[in-house]
């Protein structure tokens, strides 16, 4: 693809995301089919809750990461130098978009060096997508001076089927992609996290993902972005129209995903729709070790620059504590275990 092309399309993108409704149209991230069970007898002292999490053998202060976005062209840069900023004041994980841009292509180190030292000792997950990863394979050299350039402490790997089904000029093909997984995991000597972008993992999926050395599943699930949506808008076509909500939903995708940990040892994000505290509480509930969010801490950027990202987040925290308070979970741990009921048993 021409770097052009992708310039273009890095730049459609943010504009989309920033003034267009591209969200799910009727379908949901399926929070709203929980409540939290009420402990009228809580003694849980606020002042004395931690939510420190432990990110890949790093310790962070909250279950809350700034989910992939973006990157590769001025305004995008800034975004994620700003997004450095507050990530690291938090000190939550922050997601870099994909780095397609920068493979082969030196003049970006300066910037990903800057994101880095930014950072300082906060995690930073690179990202790249499958197709890259598939032809990339087996030797990896490229995408090997990029971690030797940015200094990751996670790789994530992103699978968008349905957004390179309707994307112009996108690379809907798959094939050999877990054999080029595993090589990948092999070689490249960090984490590796796999992540939809808005349609959701299966349990399934999810399984054999693990079975190929994955260390971490983010379900990136529906009900959020419909970046099927994007992808209509920017082709300015009513073509794909039936896609725009396909996906599983966020709260199915972790509560079926969790199940696996009795198996497997690994760090489930919840995200996908997570649009506000109370529904990151329930990510967590269900069984997520962090939940993730992009759009919201995007529009949070824009409206009110570093500090505006920075006081979301502390909402999100504080709002956090006052459900454990309420559920009379002690810990985050706690929290992950039977607090939730379905509203189906209301009745
Ligand atoms: C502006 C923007 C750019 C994005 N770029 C990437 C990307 O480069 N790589 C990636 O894995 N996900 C990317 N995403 C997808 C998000 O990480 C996320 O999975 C998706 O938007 C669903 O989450 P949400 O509902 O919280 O937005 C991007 C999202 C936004 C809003």
């Amino acid at each position: 693809m021409q770097e052009d092309d992708l310039q273009e399309r890095k730049r459609s993108h943010l504009t989309l995301c920033e003034t267009s409704a591209v969200a799910f149209k009727a379908k949901t991230a399926g929070f709203e089919f929980y409540d939290f069970i009420h402990c009228a007898i809580t003694e849980v002292d606020t002042g004395a809750l931690s939510l420190d999490s432990d990110f890949f053998g790093k310790k962070t202060a909250a279950p809350f990461i700034i989910s992939c976005m973006t990157g590769g062209v001025n305004e995008a840069d800034n975004i994620n130098l700003q997004l450095a900023e507050a990530a690291k004041e938090l000190r939550i994980p922050l997601g870099l978009g994909s780095l397609r841009y920068a493979l082969g292509n030196h003049v970006h180190d300066t910037i990903l060096r800057q994101i880095r030292g930014a950072m300082g000792d906060t995690p930073v997950m690179a990202n790249l997508g499958a197709a890259q990863i598939i032809s990339n394979a087996p030797a990896f050299t490229q995408v090997l001076r990029l971690v030797d350039v940015l200094q990751p402490d996670v790789f994530v790997v992103h699978v968008n089927p349905l957004q390179e089904l309707l994307q112009k000029n996108g690379e809907p093909k798959l094939t050999g992609f877990l054999q080029a997984l595993e090589q990948f995991i092999k070689i490249i000597g960090i984490p590796v996290i796999i992540k939809e972008v808005g349609s959701g993992i299966a349990k399934a999926a999810a399984k054999t993902l693990l079975n190929c050395g994955v260390r971490g599943i983010d379900t990136a699930g529906a009900g959020g972005t419909s970046w099927a949506g994007v992808e209509i808008l920017r082709n300015n076509s009513p073509e794909g129209t039936e896609f725009w909500d396909w996906g599983i939903p966020t709260a199915y995708s972790i509560k079926t995903i969790a199940k696996l940990k009795k198996k497997f040892d690994f760090t489930l994000i919840g995200s996908g729709g997570v649009n506000t505290p109370l529904e990151a509480a329930k990510a967590l509930a269900l069984g997520a070790n962090f939940a993730g969010s992009a759009r919201i801490f995007f529009h949070a950027l824009k409206k009110g620059g570093v500090n505006g990202v920075i006081q979301e987040i502390q909402s999100w925290e504080s709002m956090l504590k006052k459900v454990l308070y309420l559920t009379g979970c002690a810990s985050l741990t706690e929290l992950s275990r039977h607090n939730l009921i379905e509203k189906k048993d209301f009745h």
